[in-house]
């Protein structure tokens, strides 16, 4: 069975302190997960280290970056190279969320580059889609995603594509407390798989774990990953708590 994961994104949040007590938190009653369950971290960069050290020997929990460089290492100065990431144990990276697209103009083809710079350097790429509200309204979000996919993702190989993570995640569930239905989240993950599937086929795309992302909370997890192609989430706020993360572990399939 394919991987079923709790991811956290902190964003911007939590200083030392408190990042060290949540993580402390998790790690020293940490959630009983099955084989096929995986914790994964995604925590300000000037933490990961220090995280990924705190929780390597933990099995199935990772850290994972928010975002990466679409270059090599050089003359970038602020940015983060893949090859950087790999050189201290970081294993996944976010790419692709709406607030990058949003506030840093990311576009499909740049996101392209990042996902080549990852693999090339061992990181698994969590790959962020969603759409807005308008395009939700106007009942286009199947059409819209698979352009932010194939644009991004369906230049690289079968066996790359099949080992990354998707996090399918509508802008107007994220932060705002509005949570897609079940039957939403459903619908498009499978309109996802189906996708990948007409291209690739169906193993690589039955392979792939699909995360759904926009206002995860514990109390809620467990119905929306209970869908057959929810594999799990991308959780934002409800992650910087721990009891409530760890609810949210539990609610994996
Ligand atoms: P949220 O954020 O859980 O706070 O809605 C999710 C995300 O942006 O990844």
């Amino acid at each position: 069975m394919r991987k079923q994961i709790a991811a956290a994104n902190w964003k911007m949040n939590l200083e030392k302190e408190k990042a060290n007590e949540l993580v402390e938190s998790l790690i020293s009653e940490p959630v009983e997960m099955k084989d096929n369950h995986a914790v994964i971290l995604g925590v300000p960069a000037v933490y990961l280290n220090d995280i990924n050290e705190k929780i390597k020997n933990i099995d199935d929990y990772f850290v994972a970056a928010q975002d990466c460089s679409s270059n090599n290492n050089g003359a970038f100065t602020g940015e983060i190279s893949c090859s950087i990431l790999a050189s201290i144990g970081v294993k996944y990276a976010i790419i692709g969320h709406s607030e990058r697209r949003m506030y840093h103009n990311e576009s499909n083809s740049l996101l392209a580059e990042k996902v080549d710079r990852a693999f090339e350097n061992n990181i698994i790429p969590i790959f962020c889609c969603g759409e807005p509200l308008n395009i939700r309204e106007a009942g286009t979000q199947n059409n819209y995603v698979e352009v932010q996919i194939s644009e991004s993702l369906f230049h690289l190989p079968a066996e790359k594509i099949k080992t990354l993570v998707i996090a399918y995640e509508p802008i107007w569930a994220i932060g705002t407390g509005k949570t897609a239905t079940e039957q939403q989240a459903q619908e498009i993950h499978k309109h996802i798989r189906n996708f990948i599937a007409a291209k690739y086929g169906n193993d690589v795309a039955e392979s792939i774990s699909i995360l759904y992302g926009g206002s995860v909370k514990g109390s809620n997890a467990s119905s929306i990953f209970s869908q057959p192609d929810v594999d799990g989430g991308l959780v934002g706020g409800a992650s910087l708590k721990a009891d409530e993360f760890k609810e949210i572990i539990k609610g994996l399939k």
